[in-house]
């Protein structure tokens, strides 16, 4: 009997489904048939295509006869061009061309018409969530992926190959060592531009909210006529979050990594910045693919969005549901795909259409009806979930001239961090992902400060949200004050946060 099976796997939204691709040759059949069954029709074609000329093209003979593959279970909806790779391995052992044990090896990659293998996205995932489940779990993958095979225990081997002829190294002792996977310089390569918040001159309230924000991780929204700072100041946030755990390095870089990014570690907090005109699939996610949006990408970093009220309704709404849970679920034609989207939400406009609208310098030509309006696409449930609210007013030429030096993102990065720590700790969250119970649990005023916050919560006609809000961010202010209980003095300079709540 000429059979084979061969183990390979496929992202699916967020999650992997494995399968087997089974190989059956009749070589008694006259006919040259080559029959590919469990995959959707265009995907099918293309991929015999790839397959036959590429086995030709490694030194190989394609098989006479009757030729089927089978991917199994046949069910499930099969996404992917790579499974060219373990196709062209199944029909080579099935017809003894090569004979190897392979029962502990996934195999994934997609072929060219001369044998070339080709990076494909989804690596990152594919191997952690499999060497995950089988602890030995044995892979070879494109060698365009080999950064990818990064995050893997060392009882995974992964083997990466460049050309389907290359697939008898692996199993030759003497030369299997060339071709383990071994992340090289480009891990370490970085060219960034460096930003930081030393290029900031001035701006001192406004650089202390985002301190506050960076330090609870609390969404911020920014208010200012065009050119006070509002987009520089936000490029610079991520510049002082804490640095990234491991856990959360490996969480982002498998999102970049289905989104379709090959080799790309995500080591730094993302800064996401989609302009306002951009479709609701790509900020959300979804389209055709179901792929992960901006707001995924930005999990675990910042999403910058700029102009806030010029973006369309619906993206404004759809980002509810991660504001409040840290996910987004997206379903398109029986797909449904949940990804991560834990963000913080930096949002930034001019306080009427034509921008000027309380600056001291120009003259705003707008209605009071065509302000309010502006200011009232930010419905109620969004602004219930931006903890900090400033204006930025824009900064006196002189202070833009002076060469006195500005604080480092280093400096600032510290203080954050140390307040970070101190949250964790309490709590196992930062106080701006903190639920109404959760506040009531942890956040302590001491005697005055409940008095007081009873007297301007009074004063300026506060919600019951609003309140929390408040909490929270006094929190975070005690906590970078290392202060066990709430004061008046940590309410008092949180209340300069809460933005102008009735316009
Ligand atoms: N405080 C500052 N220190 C140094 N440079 C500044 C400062 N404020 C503004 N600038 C300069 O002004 C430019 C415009 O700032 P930025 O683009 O951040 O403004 P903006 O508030 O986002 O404006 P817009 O509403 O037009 O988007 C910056 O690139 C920078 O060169
Ligand atoms: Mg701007
Ligand atoms: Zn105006």
């Amino acid at each position: 009997m000429k059979y084979s099976r061969v183990k390979s796997a496929f992202v699916s939204g967020f999650e992997v489904k494995t399968i087997l691709v089974e190989v059956d040759i009749n070589s008694r059949s006259t006919q040259q048939v080559f029959k590919i069954v469990g995959m959707p029709n265009t995907a099918i074609l293309e991929s015999q295509k790839r397959v036959f000329s590429a086995i030709r093209n490694s030194g190989f003979n394609f098989p006479n006869g009757n030729v089927t593959v089978n991917l199994a279970p046949s069910n499930l909806k099969k996404q992917g061009t790579h499974f060219d790779l373990p196709i062209s391995v199944g029909i080579l052992l099935a017809s003894k061309q090569i004979n190897f044990d392979i029962d502990d090896y996934y195999i994934f990659g997609e072929i060219g018409l001369n044998g070339e293998i080709r990076g494909i996205p989804g690596i990152t995932l594919l191997l952690l969530e499999l060497a995950q489940k089988e602890k030995n779990a044995k892979f070879i993958i494109p060698k365009e992926n080999e950064e990818e095979a990064l995050f893997l225990e060392e009882n995974n081997e992964v083997y990466v190959i460049s050309h389907l002829s290359e697939i008898i190294y692996i199993f030759d002792n003497e030369k299997k060592e060339k071709y383990k996977a071994a992340p090289g310089e480009k891990f370490y390569e970085e060219n960034e531009e460096q930003i930081d918040f030393s290029d900031i001159k001035g701006q001192y309230f406004a650089k202390r909210a985002a301190e506050i924000a960076a330090a609870g991780f609390h969404n911020l929204l920014m208010k200012g006529s065009p050119g006070s700072g509002k987009t520089m100041i936000a490029r610079r946030i991520p510049t002082i979050l804490p640095e990234m755990t491991r856990e959360e390095i490996i969480e982002s870089t498998k999102i970049y990594s289905i989104y379709g990014y090959l080799n790309k570690i995500i080591r730094k907090r993302p800064f996401r910045a989609p302009h306002h005109s951009a479709s609701t699939a790509s900020i959300i996610g979804g389209g055709s693919d179901s792929k992960p949006g901006e707001i995924s990408l930005a999990h675990n970093g910042v999403l910058f969005l700029d102009e806030f009220p010029e973006f369309r309704t619906d993206v404004i709404e759809a980002l509810r549901q991660p504001l409040e849970d840290g996910i987004v679920t997206i379903s398109r034609a029986k797909v449904v795909a949940t990804y991560p989207a834990k963000f913080m939400l930096v949002a930034a406009q001019n306080p009427c259409p034509c921008g000027y609208y309380g600056d001291p310098e120009h003259e705003c030509t707008c209605s009071i009806n065509q302000i309010i309006n502006y200011n009232r696409k930010i419905s109620g449930p969004i602004s219930d979930r931006i903890d900090i609210k400033i204006t930025v007013p824009r900064v006196k030429i002189d202070e833009l001239l002076n060469d006195f030096s500005e604080e480092s993102s280093e400096a600032i990065k510290e203080r954050v961090e140390r307040a970070s720590k101190i949250q964790i700790k309490r709590q196992n969250k930062l106080n701006g992902k903190l639920t109404q119970k959760e506040v009531k649990k942890y956040i302590k005023l001491d005697e005055k400060a409940e008095e007081f916050l009873k007297e301007g919560a009074k004063a300026f006609k506060m919600t019951g949200r609003g309140i929390n809000r408040v909490l929270k961010v006094s929190r975070t202010i005690a906590d970078l004050n290392d202060s066990k209980y709430v004061t008046v003095e940590h309410v008092s300079e949180a209340f300069q946060y809460r933005g102008e709540e009735n316009l």
